[in-house]
């Protein structure tokens, strides 16, 4: 492959070998005096239309750590601000040659565009609702190292799915890798046809977190929903929430996660997300080794110098 746009369309095979990949990178990433040389002479921007803590960062930090010369490109004080558009943009950075662009944008789409303007690799890092490949890769990692296995588990994701990407990407993954996926949330953020996706949908925590070996809270998107529904959050804590109450409904030896942003007191009550069970440092952790593992497989297919 020459482009990271999504989970959809990687097999199996795919996704184990950059998970054993990234297992593979989790020492290095820790040590930046281990720096790799990997990406030598390559160039990597960071182009991120919505903003971000996580994966921009991680991204920045993987690239330096296999060598690469990276560069954030900041969206808020460029020229898209006098009106050029994501296409432009892309054609203008696409003549400083980088090797790779890491693009995030709200519209779904706009990476699988991108890769048809230039001539670099592309790597989806969050379009729209549509796709969130590494969040998904990230994800799939911290529950190995954890379960010791991806297949039987059942993983409950909860909250707004409809606008979720974390939410498709990890359907897709988790489901390719033979978990079973519920999703669980009120019908108003519930994406009509769901099932579709081969995932079990439920209404309520009680029934959804049943026998749960991973609960995955997913934030309000509250930017997304521009004229829908918007819950107001204590009632939303009440029911979708989780606390230790509803915790207790999955397996006890269930495991939290939350791709972050967290919203404390909204979807997730502090002393779960700090407790013990809570993997949400862990992910954050991961994202580098996964992201270190991304460039340094799409590396293979760049063209020589
Ligand atoms: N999980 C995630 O994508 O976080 P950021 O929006 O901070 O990158």
């Amino acid at each position: 492959h020459r482009h990271l746009l999504g989970i959809e369309g990687l097999s199996a095979e795919d996704i184990l070998i950059l998970l054993d990949r990234a297992e593979g990178a989790v020492e290095v990433s820790r040590q930046i005096e281990k720096k790799r040389t990997t990406l030598r002479g390559r160039t990597l921007i960071n182009l991120f239309f919505e903003s971000s803590t996580r994966t921009q960062s991680s991204f920045e930090l993987a690239g330096k750590r296999l060598g690469a010369d990276v560069m954030n490109m900041s969206v808020q004080t460029s020229s898209v601000k006098k009106g050029e558009t994501l296409i432009d943009t892309a054609a203008t950075l696409n003549a400083m040659r980088p090797d790779i662009i890491v693009v995030r944008h709200a519209q779904a789409g706009a990476a699988h565009l991108l890769a048809r303007k230039v001539d670099c690799s592309v790597v989806n890092a969050g379009d729209g609702a549509h796709e969130h490949p590494t969040q998904a890769l990230l994800d799939a990692l911290t529950i190995r190292r954890n379960k010791g296995r991806i297949e039987g588990l059942t993983v409950a994701i909860c909250g707004d799915i409809l606008h979720s990407r974390v939410a498709r990407s990890n359907i897709i993954l988790l489901s390719t890798l033979g978990a079973r996926v519920r999703v669980v949330g009120p019908s108003t953020l519930m994406p009509a046809g769901i099932e579709r996706m081969g995932v079990e949908s439920f209404r309520d925590m009680k029934s959804g977190l049943a026998g749960a070996d991973i609960v995955m809270m997913l934030r309000l998107q509250r930017e997304r929903m521009n004229g829908g529904f918007v819950p107001s959050s204590r009632e939303y804590f009440r029911f979708f929430g989780l606390d230790a109450e509803k915790l207790g409904y999955a397996r006890k030896d269930a495991l939290v996660m939350h791709p972050g942003p967290m919203n404390r007191g909204v979807e997730i009550d502090s002393n779960i997300a700090d407790g013990p069970r809570s993997l949400i440092r862990e992910q954050v952790e991961m994202g580098v080794a996964v992201r270190m593992a991304v460039l340094a497989a799409l590396a293979e297919h760049l063209p020589n110098e």
